[in-house]
């Protein structure tokens, strides 16, 4: 019985957090519980990055800047991106299980990454974000990041990224 009453208060000090975070408004107006699920589960999972990847590279197939980069069968890199994608944003990891730490930045040693390859990259990356219809917030988020990242793993000498 006493074991019961823990339980219960327990409960609801969660009931309590979950409603303060659910209560907190975020930049675009929305209300919502923002703490309580993970990207991966809110763009609905699996199926959201497989379409992602799926569009983001058949614009790689015809693409003058970034397709002499890839190798000819795309199905690989497909793979690799839509898992990495998959675990970055709090889904299942078997990014690692098969492919090890991600260490983009040396993955990316063998290519020569400029700024016209960041902007191309980004340009499909972005135009297939778009058309995926999400929630204003969570697509200025995920957008962000390939920004960053994109820029990040910039290593050609030239002018410095703006
Ligand atoms: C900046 C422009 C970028 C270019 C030109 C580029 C190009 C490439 C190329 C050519 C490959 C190798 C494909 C292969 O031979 O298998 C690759 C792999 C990969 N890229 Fe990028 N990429 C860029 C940005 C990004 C960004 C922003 C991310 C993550 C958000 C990313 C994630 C990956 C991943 C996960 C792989 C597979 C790594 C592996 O497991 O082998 N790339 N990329």
């Amino acid at each position: 019985m006493a074991n019961r009453s823990a339980g219960v208060a327990a409960e609801s000090v969660g009931a309590r957090t979950v409603g303060l975070v659910a209560r907190t408004r975020r930049p675009c107006g929305v209300y919502r519980p923002f703490m309580a699920s993970t990207m991966y589960e809110r763009v609905g999972g699996e199926a959201f990055f497989k379409s992602l990847v799926d569009r983001f590279y058949a614009g790689v197939a015809s693409d003058p800047v970034l397709r002499p980069l890839y190798p000819q069968d795309l199905d690989g890199p497909n793979e690799h991106l839509r898992l990495f994608l998959i675990q970055y944003w709090g889904g299942p990891r078997t990014y690692d299980e098969s492919r090890g730490h991600p260490r983009l930045r040396m993955r990316h040693a063998p290519f020569a990454i400029g700024l016209a390859e960041r902007d191309a990259w980004l340009h499909l990356m972005l135009s297939s974000l778009a058309e995926a219809g999400l929630d204003a917030q969570d697509e200025a988020e995920m957008a962000e990041y390939f920004r960053a990242t994109a820029t990040q793993l910039i290593n050609q000498m030239g002018r410095p990224p703006r």
